[in-house]
């Protein structure tokens, strides 16, 4: 990107390339001389070569549908404010959904045309660097259920009063259009419409519910910046309760009614989860919290969901913990590439342990010497994949999942306790709303504990085979 810039301008200026005086690295864009081109199709992530696009910068998404479970149809109208990082004569968007019916660029026709999940679109006038625009697609149908590299399902999965919406990694053009990649975080508002019956749940915190001739409007406020496959609107007959953590963190819960006595249990301990993890990982990082108990059973997961996990069945007390712990990290602290997942699912799978341990279960210690953990043997094929390069097959298999934990748990014992709890702290503040890479992490380890961890490191994360010794 930034190459490009330069070689751009210096090609403006009549220079020569390879002859020009060393160029300043932070070269300004220069905005009198406008060169305008494509913005790039992708981030270039190999896990989702088509994820996310160049150009610009997605800020908010305020995203308005009626949806109709008995014709599973929906009738949206998404409105992106986003700015151009480069003079943009052409732009995609990721988009799967149904047939769009009409697209505007700040108030302006635009022709676009799709190919695969590229929602290919010419603004004219064309798009100066730093300014601001506004895209508005308007579009109906039934939204696609999308199958990942892993056989799972996700997107837009109707259910049998409603729709289940989970979207990672690629789920989020099902139902509406963005730069989907976790590296382009941004606000999002949601006004559903749907039965009166029925409940539609978002991220964020509610700012109204209103019925009229049989249908409610739910509006949804997402306040905290976040990463596209995190957002949902869930949508059926459920039990809503509303509560706060002792500190004072609005909780809105909404379980399926035949869900609700196998949920209970667990969901009473929302808030107690939160306390804890708050008080290891820092202050919890969004406006509100709480959780959607649904009956998916072909999604047969769970998704962290922004402020509010989904459930595709009635969880047990570790897989909300593992949720709510995704809150600080992966959806605070996010993702950079895709291969990076064991920073998500080792973090999510080590704070159930810890969390089992302070609620009286197994230790930390019990579960990583357990036989499905480090007592699997040297010869099992669960150590011949690199914990930070599982595949898009298996990134949500087992390695980055229980290696990725084992990982933590042994870089505890060889820092002690408190550089590693101050490690934990510090990650969830530092990187809050932003993305990270496992090299960040290595560099952070390094820098809170004072020594030199690149053999741990090597062995935990980099090396295939069973670590004997760090
Ligand atoms: N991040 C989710 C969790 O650990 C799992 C998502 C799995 N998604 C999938 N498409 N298989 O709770
Ligand atoms: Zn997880």
């Amino acid at each position: 990107m930034r190459s490009r810039t330069l070689r751009g301008a210096a090609v403006a200026a009549g220079l020569c390339v390879l002859t020009s005086a060393q160029p300043a690295l932070a070269a300004p864009v220069d905005h009198g001389k406008p060169r305008y081109s494509a913005g790039a199709p992708s981030v270039g992530d190999p896990y989702f070569p088509d994820e996310g696009n160049g150009g610009f910068d997605v800020r908010h998404y305020d995203i308005a549908f009626s949806y109709d479970p008995a014709a599973k149809r929906m009738d949206a109208t998404t409105t992106i404010t986003a700015v151009a990082t480069q003079d943009l004569d052409q732009f995609d968007l990721d988009f799967r959904g149904p047939d769009i019916s009409s697209l505007t660029i700040d108030r302006h026709p635009a022709a676009f045309r799709r190919e695969g999940q590229e929602l290919i679109v010419t603004p004219r006038p064309k798009l100066k660097a730093g300014t601001s625009f506004t895209v508005i697609v308007k579009y109906a149908g039934t939204p696609p259920v999308i199958t990942d590299p892993d056989d799972s399902i996700e997107g837009w999965v109707p259910t049998e009063d409603g729709a289940f919406v989970p979207g990672e990694p690629q789920g989020s053009p099902a139902w509406y259009p963005g730069s989907d990649h976790p590296t382009d975080k941004a606000t999002f508002t949601f006004h559903a419409t749907v039965p009166e019956a029925l409940t539609a749940v978002g991220n964020g915190q509610l700012l109204s519910q209103r019925t009229s001739n049989g249908r409610t409007t739910f509006v949804w406020d997402s306040t905290e910046p976040m990463a596209t496959y995190l957002a949902t609107v869930t949508i059926g007959k459920f039990q809503v309760a509303q509560s706060a953590t002792r500190s004072g963190i609005p909780i809105y819960t909404a379980v399926d009614p035949q869900l609700a006595s196998r949920s209970a249990a667990t969901v009473a301990r929302i808030p107690d989860i939160i306390e804890y993890f708050s008080s290891i990982f820092g202050p919890y990082p969004f406006a509100s919290a709480g959780a959607i108990i649904d009956r998916a059973p072909d999604v047969g997961y769970a998704l962290e969901s922004q402020t509010k996990p989904i459930f595709s069945s009635a969880p047990d007390l570790s897989t909300m913990a593992h949720e709510i712990a995704h809150q600080w990290y992966g959806d605070s602290v996010s993702l950079g590439r895709w291969s990076d997942i064991w920073l998500n699912e080792g973090f999510a799978t080590y704070a159930e342990w810890i969390w089992t341990e302070h609620n009286g279960g197994a230790t930390a210690q019990q579960t990583f010497d357990s036989a499905g953990n480090y007592g699997r043997a040297a010869t099992s094929a669960f150590w011949q994949t690199v914990t930070t390069d599982p595949g898009p097959v298996d990134m949500f298999g087992n390695v980055p999942y229980d290696r990725g934990a084992m990982t933590l748990h042994a870089l505890r014992g060889k820092i002690g306790d408190a550089a590693f709890f101050r490690l934990l702290k510090e990650w969830a503040a530092k990187h809050r709303y932003g993305n990270v890479s496992t090299a960040d992490f290595v560099r952070e380890a390094q820098k809170v504990s004072g020594m030199d961890l690149r053999s741990f490191f090597d062995v935990w994360l980099f090396q295939k085979g069973k670590p004997s010794a760090w």
